[in-house]
């Protein structure tokens, strides 16, 4: 097999503490089931920012073109509070995500069973939960012009940002969706605010046409996002896949993110359309940030991060059992009890980073132990 070419971007704050967990899984991938990564690593956010003055540079860009894959942790902080708007650490990621056209963010939200307790919902509602959230990401509110601060003539001034959708950016996004709920419980939940918006409007006109045109096998709901949102707590189960907008899918999927338990337990993908040689490309990383008020400390959740490579390895790389291999793993350390803080629930056993990371990779020992005997 050509060694797969892999972009790692860890970024800011608890970025590098829990990209050097999923490192120890792709070392222990490469050892024990004879894969091999061609890992480039580079400074992206804040931290590009304080080596070159700016958060992505061109070199970087062109690195993340030409990989088969990205990994990247996170980015941002207070320590670049002042820079300017244009050149602050979260540009790094909008320029990936644009400049790569990577439309699709895929944001599953899964009960892991041991992690019941450690939901601030109650058990019966989350017992299951088996939720993919579909966030529109190359365009929206996020890319559209106009945009900016300006100066009125009186002095005062306005801030300008302006939700732009097209039929082809809708329609790209809702084929993903749609595609992927054949694949699970064949349920799309759109979601917008058409009864206020002209994009939102053409959102769901859209998604319906697409639907009734080649996706009539599935189906089909419609749902306001302020509805959503109180849904996604009242009912989650009512869910399958929900594809939306770019921003109403940052909300959505940050408070989907509570019903598993913690936002560093959520992995997310971020796919562009199938290359003619056949390969999708991807940006893989948490949903949480750089975590500022925990950096440095050693509690981070590595789990969100170890998630994302196993997404990484399943969508880009199409190696669907190594990324089953791992979150198995990954299931197999809850349910022996140990939780970082984030996840803490009453008799289990606190650790930090590196103690969670390393339970990871005896678990996979363990199970490829036990599936070749001696
Ligand atoms: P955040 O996701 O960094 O943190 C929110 C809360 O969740 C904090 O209390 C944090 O300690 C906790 N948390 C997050 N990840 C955790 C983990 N793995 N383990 C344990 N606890 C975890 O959001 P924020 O504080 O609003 O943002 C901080 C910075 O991160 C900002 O600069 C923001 O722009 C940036 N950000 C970056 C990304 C990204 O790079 N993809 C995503 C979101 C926010
Ligand atoms: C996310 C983050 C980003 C977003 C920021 C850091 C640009 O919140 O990935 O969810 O808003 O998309
Ligand atoms: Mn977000």
């Amino acid at each position: 097999m050509p060694k797969k070419k892999l972009l790692v971007l860890a970024g800011d704050g608890i970025g590098p503490e829990v990209m050097r967990e999923a490192g120890l899984v792709a070392s222990w991938l490469e050892r024990e089931r004879g894969i091999s990564f061609d890992i480039t690593e580079d400074l992206v956010g804040g931290a590009a920012i304080d080596a070159f003055g700016t958060p992505l540079r061109d070199s970087t860009l062109q690195s993340a073109k030409a990989a088969d894959a990205i990994l990247f942790g996170s980015v941002g902080g207070p320590k670049w509070a002042d820079q300017p708007f244009d050149n602050r650490p979260e540009v790094a990621l909008l320029r990936l995500r644009g400049e790569l056209d990577l439309f699709a963010n895929l944001r599953p939200s899964i009960a892991f069973d041991p992690l019941i307790d450690a939901s601030p919902i109650k058990p019966e509602i989350i017992r299951g939960l088996d939720v993919m959230i579909v966030r529109e990401s190359a365009g929206g509110v996020y890319f559209g012009h106009p945009r900016g601060i300006e100066t009125l003539e009186d002095g005062s001034q306005r801030g300008i940002n302006t939700e732009v959708y097209t039929t082809r950016e809708i329609e790209r996004v809702a084929r993903v969706a749609f595609e992927l709920a054949r694949k699970r419980n064949n349920h799309v939940t759109s979601v917008e605010k058409c009864n206020v918006m002209e994009s939102g409007l053409l959102w769901k006109q859209v998604v319906t046409a697409l639907h009734e045109r080649e996706y009539p096998d599935v189906t089909l709901s419609h749902m306001l996002a302020d509805n959503c949102a109180m849904q996604l707590v009242k009912k989650p189960s009512q869910f399958d896949v929900i594809v939306t907008g770019n921003l109403f899918g940052d909300l959505l999927s940050d408070l989907a993110s509570v019903l598993p338990g913690s936002l560093g337990m959520l992995p997310s993908a971020t796919l562009g359309a199938r290359t003619s040689d056949g390969r999708l490309p991807g940006l893989y990383e948490p949903i949480h940030g750089s975590a500022p008020d925990i950096a440095g400390t050693g509690a981070a959740n590595p789990l969100a991060q170890i998630l994302s490579f196993a997404m990484l390895l399943r969508y880009s790389f199409d190696l669907e059992e190594d990324a089953a291999l791992i979150e198995a793993a990954v299931a197999g350390v809850l349910a022996s009890g140990l939780r970082t803080a984030d996840i803490m629930s009453p008799g289990m056993a606190r650790v930090g980073t590196r103690v969670m990371g390393e339970a990871v990779l005896r678990e996979l020992d363990k199970m490829v132990a036990s599936r070749i005997p001696a």
